[in-house]
């Protein structure tokens, strides 16, 4: 089995990579990742003599490199994306180009070629918001409410167009929160974590009272390769985790694990369009694919903890860089606005 992988020096595919390279002994794997601010070939240096696995620099839009790499391809799974809600709400101009125009792109380029199968990673996001009540089924109405929700659901739908349209054989896993190991510290968890482990503040949206449900990225990887070997082409497939909580208690649990004061909590002014709650109904991929999620919530989020403690040049690579900008333009102002824990 030949899989290309887009976007897998990023935080899932990574996981995901070295997961398959595990798992199947005999699957080789080609990395399509374009190296952005996101992409991180640190994520992958246990693979450098790894003779089942080869780096390509590129982009999914770009055809012609596609072209070349696809014959021979058996499945593709298509990580690659701008996945962080923050920055489409600063600047959605990448997230159409990447998420939406990369996907069809590489739709194309797979249906010219024949890949006799294509797994798109989707999101939650895409069914909008719950309030405090209910769950997303597979048959829950599409509502994306940010600018990169809005880009993911564009492109789930394409895939889907895809298979009424072309009967390519595609499919489609839309998992919730993941965490773990190389996640880039814009996203919530390694945020809190890699500031409590430096004492810095952490800014908590509103009133902390959002609630995400949270899965493991391993978990998330097992999934994908049981919908990839044994989903039914033009479906869809829930990847959710059993674990539903709010910001402010999740950032009180990886405080205890870090042995970090409270003190460090800021309450910022709010994320705009904020979505109150996620939470996602697998009942479809625990019956029609055996797959159910193994990681314990507090045993994974004290690996997690574990893992940055014991990572520290690789934090510091990433917050040496472009980030710090990035830090400064999402968080200065609203820094500067925010109220301490009582
Ligand atoms: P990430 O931001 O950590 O990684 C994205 C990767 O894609 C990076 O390596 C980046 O260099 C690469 N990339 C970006 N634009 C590219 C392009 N034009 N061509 C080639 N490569 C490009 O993202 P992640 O958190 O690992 O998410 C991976 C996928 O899973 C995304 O599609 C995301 O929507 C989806 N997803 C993420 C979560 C989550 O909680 N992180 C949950 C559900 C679904
Ligand atoms: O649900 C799946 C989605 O989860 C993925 O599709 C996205 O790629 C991924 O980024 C994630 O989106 P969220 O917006 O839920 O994740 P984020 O880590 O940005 O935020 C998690 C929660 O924490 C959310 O309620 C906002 C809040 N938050 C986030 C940041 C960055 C804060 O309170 N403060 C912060 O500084």
């Amino acid at each position: 089995m030949r899989v290309l992988v887009t976007g897998g020096a990023g935080f899932i595919g990574a996981n995901f990579v070295q997961y398959v390279l595990a798992q199947r002994p005999d699957w080789e794997i080609l990395n399509l990742d374009a190296l952005t601010y996101a992409g991180n070939l640190e994520n992958l240096a246990a693979l450098d003599a790894e003779p089942r696995y080869r780096f390509v620099h590129g982009d999914v839009c770009d055809r012609a490199l596609l072209d070349q790499l696809l014959p021979g391809v058996d499945a593709v799974v298509h990580f690659a994306a701008e996945s962080h809600v923050d920055r489409s709400i600063l600047d959605a101009t990448a997230f159409i180009r990447t998420n939406v125009q990369g996907t069809q792109t590489l739709l194309d380029a797979a249906r010219q070629a024949q890949t006799p199968r294509f797994l798109f990673v989707s999101t939650d996001e895409v069914y909008g918001a719950l309030g405090a009540q209910g769950r997303f089924t597979e048959s829950s109405p599409l509502a994306p409410n940010s600018p990169y929700a809005a880009s993911k659901a564009a492109a789930d739908m394409l895939v889907r167009a895809a298979f009424h349209t072309h009967r390519q054989p595609v499919l489609t896993t839309r998992a919730s929160n993941n965490y773990g190991a190389y996640q880039f510290p814009e996203k919530f968890i390694p945020l809190v974590i890699t500031h409590a482990l430096a004492g810095e503040p952490i800014p908590v949206y509103g009133e902390g009272k959002n609630v995400r449900n949270w899965i493991h990225a391993q978990d998330h990887c097992a999934g994908i390769l049981a919908a990839l070997e044994r989903g039914m082409p033009g479906e869809v497939y829930n990847l959710g985790g059993d674990d539903e909580l709010d910001n402010l208690s999740l950032v009180r649990r990886l405080l205890q694990l870090t042995g970090a004061s409270e003190s460090l909590i800021r309450f910022v002014p709010d994320r705009p369009g904020h979505d109150f709650r996620y939470s996602l109904d697998s009942t479809r991929a625990r019956r029609e694919l055996g797959w159910r999620p193994h990681v314990a919530f507090d045993d994974g989020l004290g690996r997690t903890v574990s893992w940055y403690r014991q990572h520290p040049d690789w934090v510091a690579h990433i917050r040496d860089g472009s980030f710090r900008q990035y830090y400064q333009s999402q968080y200065a102002t609203r820094l500067a606005q925010a109220r301490t824990a009582q």
